[in-house]
């Protein structure tokens, strides 16, 4: 089969000839569809992100058919179907023709959803979602985001629209204040305007805005925590500076704000079965809906290189798909 490969990390990524992976006891071999681009898969290539043996397949989340099961009764009901598919934590990623994975990491998409939106389905959806809970159960009376014109951002404003709590997005360009406030958000704010802290600490404080998801980190986490209100918890949950966090800790003793870090795998396996069987039911309702992504592209897997700049070039814009077309000959 052809797969992307990286031989080092922050190396190039080439496209080789390997052999098929065969799939173990509790494991499905799935034949790739689509796949993004993400910034975790950016993070990854550049070496930043999780650990990996080299030469590695990149990419982090797909969507393809179930060819072959390697053993176990999951794995056999997953044979034939569609599905939403991620790689294990250390395995050979999306990028490819063929991804060996467990079963446990497929999800079945019905007829209605695409291999693009499917491609798609388990990390930004998931993770608006999981956020939108944690607002909801932390009874916090409004949210503010940054890195509000992400695709993930953009659910989140359908979320809370829907769900009627207040939403302070942060954007960094005044095109993206735009299309965001035509898409239906209220409160946008740019964080390169010379008033931006003082406008955040009024709008916050009078939202009771207590709980800020913070992608952008770095420089911006010590703002935001400086504007937020007392008792505020900072969610990490992205590096998209690239920066370390630099916080004063008064501001954290004195008014009682405390920062924790999010990761949508570690969030899910802190819930119970029936939790996470409801809970990705409601992720497919919606994907077509509030939890659809916008796509920019398709471009085949062999020109990843060129879909990464182009994705790099204006991240909100949308997701380049890569497409295995070798794969439907
Ligand atoms: N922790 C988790 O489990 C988890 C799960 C899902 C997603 N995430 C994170 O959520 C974020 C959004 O993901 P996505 O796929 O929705 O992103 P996306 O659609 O690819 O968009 C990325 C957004 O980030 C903005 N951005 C990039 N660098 C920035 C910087 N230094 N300062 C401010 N804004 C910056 C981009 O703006 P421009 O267009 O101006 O570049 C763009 O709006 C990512 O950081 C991703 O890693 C985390």
């Amino acid at each position: 089969m052809f797969a992307i490969r990286q031989h080092e990390a922050g190396g190039k990524l080439v496209v080789e000839s390997i052999p098929v992976p065969q799939p173990g006891a509790g494991e499905v071999l799935v034949r790739m569809h689509a796949s993004p681009v993400n910034p975790s898969d950016l993070a990854l290539i550049q070496g930043n992100y999780l650990a990996r043996n080299f030469p590695f397949t990149p990419g982090l989340e797909g969507s393809g058919v179930v060819v072959s099961s390697g053993g176990g009764l999951l794995s056999g009901m997953r044979v034939g179907k569609r599905v939403a598919c991620s790689p294990d934590p250390e395995g050979d990623g999306t990028w490819a023709e063929y991804m060996k994975t467990s079963a446990m990491r497929t999800i079945p998409l019905p007829r209605s959803i695409s291999f693009e939106q499917g491609a798609m389905m388990l990390v930004n959806p998931m993770t608006a979602m999981a956020l939108l809970h944690m607002a909801k159960t932390g009874n916090h009376q409004a949210v503010v985001n940054n890195a509000a014109a992400s695709a993930l951002g953009k659910m989140l404003i359908r979320l809370a629209n829907q769900n009627q709590i207040p939403l302070i997005n942060i954007v960094r360009r005044e095109e993206q204040a735009t299309e965001l406030r035509n898409m239906g958000a209220t409160y946008v704010l740019n964080s390169n305007d010379s008033n931006f802290e003082a406008e955040l600490h009024r709008l916050s404080h009078e939202l009771k805005a207590t709980l800020f998801m913070d992608a952008v980190t770095g420089e911006q986490s010590s703002l935001l925590l400086r504007a937020a209100p007392q008792g505020t918890t900072l969610v990490a949950y992205a590096r998209l500076s690239g920066d370390p966090m630099m916080v004063d800790p008064g501001s954290l003793i004195k008014e009682e704000k405390q920062i924790i870090g999010f990761q949508l795998g570690h969030w899910l396996q802190t819930k119970g079965i029936l939790f996470k069987i409801r809970f990705i039911n409601q992720v497919k309702k919606q994907l077509s809906d509030s939890l659809t992504t916008h796509i920019k592209g398709n471009m085949p897997l062999e020109e990843v290189e060129k879909a990464i700049s182009l994705y790099k070039k204006s991240m909100s814009d949308g997701k380049i798909i890569l497409t295995m077309k070798k794969s439907n000959k």
